[in-house]
């Protein structure tokens, strides 16, 4: 498939819920997600028969990668059993996740051996001050680390870090992270603060840019650029000089890279989203229980990818309108 800029079809992004067990300050900001906040019933939810539908038609079309997001997605009930039913679809692809870490201690193994391959963990801080700030819910650094190393036990490696960088809250604590994951070998990925959805109060002055925490881990541990893995990969590349270890930056503000995005986004509710920063998806939901056959399921998609122009981080600057974006939460970053 290719759209509207002949871009490919290659990643699919699942997300299976849109519940989580964190309000972390950017992406579900706790006073608006109370503990009354109605989220999707569970009526509304694809069940995973419905999610292995789509993702064996989607493999057919070229998918590739296939990453299980939220929402958090190990709070989704029986989440390996969803794994288990990926792995056995036909088709050669990459099988992760991006989780919070919170509950891998308990589900780790499971996931492994459901065939999951392995896990990227979002950590945006040691400092438990800090980190307790930023997941709205007061948990230390400490119950993700002792995710990580769940995951490290099971062999869902390698394993990759995901931290948000926001200005004057954590951008102190950027080269302790770098150096403690240096040690590990892990890969950590700092995230420039992002725009998505409508609430997280976003503005330009608290993005720490990619450019600006090179210089900072530079200064301490010197670094060099590293070549891309592949074509439309995400995160810019450096490695360490002095020693084995590299770090990504994911600089969607400061260097858009919509010209390679791949990126196909499932929702919890069974919409298809051809941008992180879309205002509307495709429904497959309502077609699929109203009988459509895999011919119909796949023309919709088709369809969707094939008008896409979707290029919103290239166009932030030039976009003067407010709209009415999806929130992270619910298609998964
Ligand atoms: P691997 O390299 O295969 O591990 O995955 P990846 O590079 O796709 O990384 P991952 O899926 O962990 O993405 C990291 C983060 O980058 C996401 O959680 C988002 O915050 C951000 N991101 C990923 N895809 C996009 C995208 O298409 N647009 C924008 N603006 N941000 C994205
Ligand atoms: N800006 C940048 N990254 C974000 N994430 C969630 N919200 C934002 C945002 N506003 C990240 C999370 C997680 C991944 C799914 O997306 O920290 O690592
Ligand atoms: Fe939950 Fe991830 Fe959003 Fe934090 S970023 S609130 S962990 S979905
Ligand atoms: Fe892709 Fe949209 Fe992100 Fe650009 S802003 S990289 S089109 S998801």
């Amino acid at each position: 498939m290719r759209d509207a800029f002949e871009r490919p079809f290659r990643d699919l992004r699942i997300s299976v819920t849109d519940r989580c067990n964190f309000r972390c300050t950017y992406c579900m900001p706790a006073e608006f997600y109370g503990e009354r906040y109605e989220f999707l019933p569970k009526e509304k939810l694809l069940t995973f028969e419905e999610i292995a539908r789509i993702t064996r038609i989607l493999l057919k079309l070229g998918a590739a990668k296939l990453r299980l997001t939220g929402g958090e997605p190990l709070v989704r009930n029986n989440v390996d059993r969803l794994v288990a039913m990926l792995a056995k679809l036909d088709g050669a692809r990459d099988l992760t996740m991006t989780t919070n870490g919170y509950l891998l201690p308990k589900y780790a193994q499971a996931l492994k051996g459901a065939g999951l391959e392995r896990v990227t963990v979002s950590l945006d801080s040691l400092d438990d001050e800090v980190f307790k700030k930023m997941n709205g819910r007061g948990f230390g650094a400490a119950s993700v680390l002792a995710g990580i190393q769940a995951a490290e036990k099971a062999g869902l490696t390698p394993i990759k870090i995901n931290a948000v960088v926001v200005r004057g809250v954590n951008d102190h604590t950027v080269v302790d992270l770098a150096r403690f994951f240096k040690e590990r070998g892990h890969i950590v990925r700092f995230i420039e603060y992002m725009d998505v959805g409508n609430l997280n109060g976003w503005k330009m002055d608290k993005v720490v840019t990619a450019d600006e925490i090179v210089a900072m881990i530079d200064r301490e541990m010197p670094l060099e650029p590293v070549e891309s893995n592949y074509r439309g990969e995400v995160a810019l590349r450096y490695r360490y000089r002095d020693a084995a270890g590299e770090i990504g930056l994911i600089a969607s503000v400061t260097k858009p890279f919509c010209g390679d995005c791949t990126r196909l986004r499932l929702s919890p509710e069974g919409q298809l989203f051809t941008c992180l920063f879309g205002t509307k998806g495709t429904d497959l939901r309502d077609p699929m229980r109203a009988g459509a056959a895999d011919e119909a399921i796949e023309a919709i998609i088709r369809k969707a990818w094939g008008v896409r122009t979707d290029r919103y981080s290239e166009e932030r600057a030039s976009v003067t309108e407010p709209r009415r974006k999806v929130e992270m939460y619910h298609i998964g970053g």
